[in-house]
């Protein structure tokens, strides 16, 4: 499974990056509008970091204002991504923007009927948005085990980046339907690393060890 960390802050992508454990990057205009920075500048930077997908979104609403900024964003780096929202326009620019070579995220999907569409469109990535479902009260695994199915059952080449994830009880969900990608926020990947058991049996092992090498100069 690929983890992409769901971010704009350069520090947190940096941080992630060195442990070596993330595979790309998501951004969206909110997280971009958080750091505040110029974002053509900011997206620069990203992909300087990392190696793998990018993704950025457009802002535009119809297929020809998309298709233009998906065109200047590919232009950023080679490993753009661009988002791609879940509407008719932005359907119609996905089938256009993959024909021309240029990997779209359909984003902003809430239902399995919207997955489908998405990977018919061809889009190289779907992302549901699984902890906004949550917060709606919708049973959001279901929607992710059907999702999944459909992608296996006509062996559609769009990978699912499981995002809007909430807590790392959704990365372990995602993991075990064998979701392609889950597209994490910094704070749910740092809370992936702990447990208590893991700090205070490096506390025993370290005690125990000290005891042994005074008992040794004895
Ligand atoms: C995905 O690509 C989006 O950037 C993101 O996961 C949205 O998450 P949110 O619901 O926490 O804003």
């Amino acid at each position: 499974m690929k983890f992409f960390i769901d971010t704009a802050n350069l520090e947190q992508i940096k941080e992630m990056q060195e442990l070596g454990i993330i595979d790309g990057v998501t951004t969206n205009p909110s997280l971009l509008a958080k750091e505040g920075a110029e974002p053509i500048e900011q997206l620069v930077k990203i992909c300087q970091i990392v190696d793998g997908p990018v993704s950025a979104e457009v802002v535009g609403l119809t297929t020809d204002e998309m298709i233009n900024e998906a065109r200047d964003l590919a232009k950023l780096a080679p490993n753009i991504v661009v988002k791609i929202p879940m509407t008719k326009e932005g359907i119609k620019a996905v089938k256009l923007l993959e024909v021309e070579g240029i990997k779209t995220n359909v984003t902003l999907v809430f239902s399995q009927n919207q997955v489908l569409i998405a990977a018919k469109a061809g889009a190289s990535y779907i992302s549901p948005f699984i902890g906004r479902l949550m917060d709606n009260g919708q049973n959001e695994i279901d929607m992710l085990w059907e999702s999944m199915e459909i992608i296996r059952a006509y062996d559609f080449k769009s990978e699912i980046i499981v995002a809007s994830v909430r807590n790392a009880r959704h990365v372990i969900e995602s993991a075990k339907m064998g979701a392609h990608i889950a597209t994490i926020p910094f704070s749910v990947l740092e809370k992936m690393f702990k447990h208590p058991n893991t700090e205070k049996g490096l506390e025993v092992f370290l005690k125990d060890w000290e005891k042994l090498q005074a008992q040794l100069k004895k």
